[in-house]
């Protein structure tokens, strides 16, 4: 039997093995391994794809983000609002940074900020707002840039999931303060290793960024703040500005992907198909289901996830427990139900296998997969939350 799995990287990199190999080869022959013209060129690039004056690259997304509020002065005191409904990098970074995450609950139909909420989350300490652009899809960035024009807020954009995502005709990234990017295997851009990026116009930002990437050295062996060692390795910079050249076509053929699922599922009145966007672009790391909840737990999904797997389709559950209801995150004091959309939604959701060179004859095959998977559990189209 065939496995489709969730996400299949080895095709891509068939695709471009010889540059790849080329460029790898060029580094290492280099000497230059760390903050060698490699890293510089690439950061010059993504920069550029962007949009943005300035991009500093880095370990991690997660890395971006704490630099991201570690520039911004953002720590003990202060308080972020954010998603629940996200990788738990988003907060964690806010927490290590010394900050306290606020959730704000989704909308059901986007799994993004339901930006109607945010104005009654802002208090004293809010000093900033980090949007995180879930599932390539972007936020509604109308409404958050004018709450935090109005309460003189940052806004950090968390972009791990959505590289070449559009608000209106604007990239992602470039359209608050500073935007944050992964550049872990799976992302839309994705290296062969961990790698991210910052992006900023702001000068001040930036050198701040820079400086405190490199232990908190602006001139070598001079500290002026407790920073961290997160560089991108020259590898990683290399094979990535190859990969950023495919970047467009690969997000081209998500969006073909999506299409086709979106209408290979119109007849499966079972499952909720994720809502085209309407003021941009999506880039669809994922393409994710919401399925019916037919008990509280919804045990049902999960067993139809196992189904499809047995049959040998790997779909994800992305995420199947919300943040503000983390152990971690226990001593914030959130309840259950204090944030009643994303709890349904975290029981509800189940995310296909999606990749650019996923075909129709594979996609034909998840579907069916699942429409036997619906009818083995029992899930009808009905009620959901
Ligand atoms: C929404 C979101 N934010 C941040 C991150 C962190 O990125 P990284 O894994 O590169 O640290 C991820 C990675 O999965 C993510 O999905």
């Amino acid at each position: 039997m065939s496995v489709i799995p969730p996400i299949d990287l080895t095709e891509q990199f068939r695709a471009i093995q010889s540059d790849v190999n080329a460029a790898v080869a060029e580094v290492l022959a280099s000497g230059q391994y760390i903050n060698g013209p490699a890293v510089a060129t690439f950061a010059q690039a993504f920069g550029n794809y962007v949009g943005s004056e300035h991009c500093i690259v880095c370990n991690s997304g997660t890395d971006a983000l704490y630099l991201a509020l570690r520039a911004l002065n953002i720590g003990p005191g202060d308080e972020v609002i954010t998603s629940p409904f996200t990788f738990i990098a988003t907060a964690e970074a806010i927490s290590a940074a010394g900050a306290t995450p606020v959730f704000v609950d989704i909308d059901p139909d986007t799994f993004n900020l339901d930006v109607a909420k945010l104005e009654a989350a802002i208090g004293d300490r809010t000093r900033a707002i980090m949007p995180v652009h879930l599932f390539g899809r972007p936020v509604d960035m109308g409404p958050v840039m004018d709450l935090a024009a109005r309460y003189d807020l940052t806004v950090i954009e968390d972009c791990a999931q959505a590289t070449g995502a559009k608000w209106m005709e604007q990239q992602v990234g470039r359209i608050g303060t500073i935007g944050c990017f992964s550049f872990f295997p799976t992302k839309n851009l994705g290296g062969c290793g961990d790698g991210g990026a910052l992006t900023t116009n702001d000068d001040s930002l930036a050198a701040t960024a820079r400086m405190l990437q490199e232990h908190g050295s602006r001139i070598k062996y001079h500290h002026e703040a407790i920073g961290i060692n997160s560089r991108l390795d020259s590898v990683q910079a290399a094979i990535l500005a190859i990969k950023l050249r495919h970047l467009d076509t690969w997000n081209q053929q998500r969006e073909q992907v999506a299409e086709r699922y979106h209408r290979l599922l119109a007849p499966v009145n079972e499952v909720i198909r994720p809502l085209p966007v309407t003021f941009g672009r999506s880039v669809w790391n994922q393409y994710t289901l919401r399925l019916p909840q037919a008990t509280a737990d919804n045990q049902e999904r999960n067993q139809v996830q196992q189904l499809m797997r047995e049959a040998g389709v790997v779909c994800m559950v992305y995420y199947p427990l919300p943040l503000h209801l983390q152990p971690v995150y226990r001593h914030l004091g959130y309840q259950p139900g204090d944030l009643p959309q994303t709890e349904a939604v975290a029981h509800q959701v189940l995310s296909l296998p999606m990749f650019p060179e996923l075909g129709e004859a594979a996609q034909l095959q998840v579907v069916q997969t699942l429409k036997n998977a619906l009818t083995q559990v029992g899930l009808k189209a009905a009620q959901y939350c």
